[in-house]
């Protein structure tokens, strides 16, 4: 291991040019213009892992985006460490709020800005160049390695089940190894025990055939807007409860031993409100902060539209109005039931003078991990020998969909091993990952392979 981490150390600065090479190639899954640069990120990185002596490496094909997979061979007598990640990012939008090209990294005060360098191509280049230090520094690995690099993450990994049921054999591992999530807070290394899943909704209403002149026909023709204003607002309660009847009827409560660790975690609640500019907090009642953040289900408008938002003014009464609604979702709600319960209370609610159209877009298991396995330990380990802090167990209230398939798929239970920061900007204008947490990370890593091969 000692060799791996030298040659880690004299080799970082070409480790953070090659993941800004990987930075400049626009995989933007979403949007389909750009298809063709998805593809490229993919075929790069097959090209890079050949050149890290990693033994195989491909693209294998979806009906949407290409995943990458790759495996090394060390032993039989060896653990396998299964690495998933995603080479895809998100749309770079609002374009004019970066302070540079959100495709041409750039370095401030040793931290890369461009989109995907936190989330998650500078936390999943980690692995591969953990595993180059391992078979260039030692001759060999102390793991056998396999990775799954997809490039639909951010729009659901819809491929990515069929995929892992079809390749189970290919796949077989001893535990999934992740980094794609964040610390808890800087200097605090952090492993996630539990991330939240995920149903996303998009619901039309519907009124009359067409936009209509608000003088000709307004006072006889109810107003879509209006009605969907009026079911937004009874979706949640005065309590900042979600009001869908049996949407908490499956929710795994908190333990007492966990509410008591949520409330010795080093949350400093005005300045954590200040970072992003509000000046009072809107929970569930009953739950603080922290545990509402990612311990509790929630209901948002991700986006509302309809009639006339040009400039200037229109008298128009429109046709339609449209919003995006997603809830995230706690061990033991499925989505499929969520969304049943939705669909029928928005139903209930909406005016006879109108039609409701409700669509499913994607959703994701919510997942809590075992924190006292062989390969969580090892992680525990791994990063309190680099960070040189104890680290904790946190959960998380983003959503990896593909962890709890791996799970019920695979039967692997995944360690979250991440190196953001909230504070990172992922999804958001000037996305950034310092340097030195990508560097921690692939310490850590290097460290981990050592005592889980030593545990397992
Ligand atoms: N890496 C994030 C999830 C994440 C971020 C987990 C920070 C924990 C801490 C992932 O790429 C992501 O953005 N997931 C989406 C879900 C997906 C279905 C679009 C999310 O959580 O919104
Ligand atoms: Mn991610
Ligand atoms: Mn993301």
């Amino acid at each position: 291991m000692d060799s791996a981490l030298r040659y880690a150390e004299t080799n970082f600065d070409r480790f953070t040019e090659e993941l800004e090479e990987l930075l400049r190639i626009p995989s933007v899954s979403t949007d389909s213009a750009y298809a063709d640069d998805v593809r490229d990120a993919a075929q790069w990185l097959v090209d890079h892992f050949e050149e890290a002596g990693i033994e195989t490496a491909e693209i294998m094909e979806t009906d949407g985006h290409p995943i990458v997979y790759a495996a090394h061979h060390a032993g039989d007598d060896k653990p396998t460490v299964l690495v998933y990640g995603h080479y895809d990012v998100q749309p770079p939008d609002p374009l004019d709020e970066w302070e540079s090209d959100p495709f041409e990294p750039t370095r401030r005060n040793g931290t890369i800005y461009a989109r995907g360098a936190c989330d998650d191509k500078g936390q999943m280049f980690m692995h591969p160049k953990a595993a180059e230090a391992y078979l260039h520094g030692e001759g060999e690995l102390p793991v056998n390695l396999k990775f799954v690099i997809e490039g639909e993450e951010e729009t659901g990994s819809i491929h990515l089940p069929g995929f892992i049921e079809s390749h189970a054999h290919r796949l077989d591992a001893d535990v999934v190894l992740i980094s794609d999530t964040a610390m808890f807070a800087p200097g605090v290394p952090s492993i996630t025990y539990g991330l939240r899943g995920l149903a996303y909704t998009e619901i039309t209403l519907q009124g009359p055939n067409r936009d209509l002149h608000s003088g000709i026909y307004g006072g006889g023709v109810d107003n879509p807007v209006h009605a969907l204003s009026d079911i937004i607002s009874n979706l949640t309660d005065d309590n900042g409860r979600v009001a869908i009847p049996g949407f908490y009827d499956d929710v795994r409560d908190l333990t007492d031993e966990e509410r008591k660790t949520y409330a010795r975690l080093p949350f400093d609640e005005d300045s954590w409100m200040d970072e992003i500019g509000i000046e009072a907090t809107r929970t569930e009642a009953g739950y603080t902060t922290l545990e509402c953040l990612s311990a509790r289900p929630t209901l948002d408008v991700n986006g509302i539209w309809g009639g006339y938002t040009g400039e200037g003014a229109k008298t128009v009464l429109p046709a339609k109005a449209h919003a995006k609604i997603s809830m995230r979702l706690v061990p033991n709600q499925r989505a499929e039931d969520i969304y049943e319960k939705m669909e029928s209370y928005l139903k209930a609610r909406c005016p006879d003078t109108m039609s409701l159209t409700f669509r499913r877009l994607h959703g994701g298991k919510p997942v809590l991990v075992d924190t006292e396995s062989a390969a969580m330990q090892s992680a525990k380990a791994a990063m309190g020998e680099v960070v040189g802090t104890e680290p904790v167990f946190v959960r998380n209230g983003g959503s990896i969909p593909i962890v709890a398939d791996f799970k019920d798929i695979l039967g692997l239970d995944s360690v979250l091993m991440g190196f953001g920061l909230d504070s990172d900007a992922i999804h958001s204008p000037n996305e950034h990952f310092a340097v030195d947490r990508f560097q921690q990370g692939i310490r850590s890593i290097i460290r981990f392979h050592e005592h889980y091969a030593a545990s397992a």
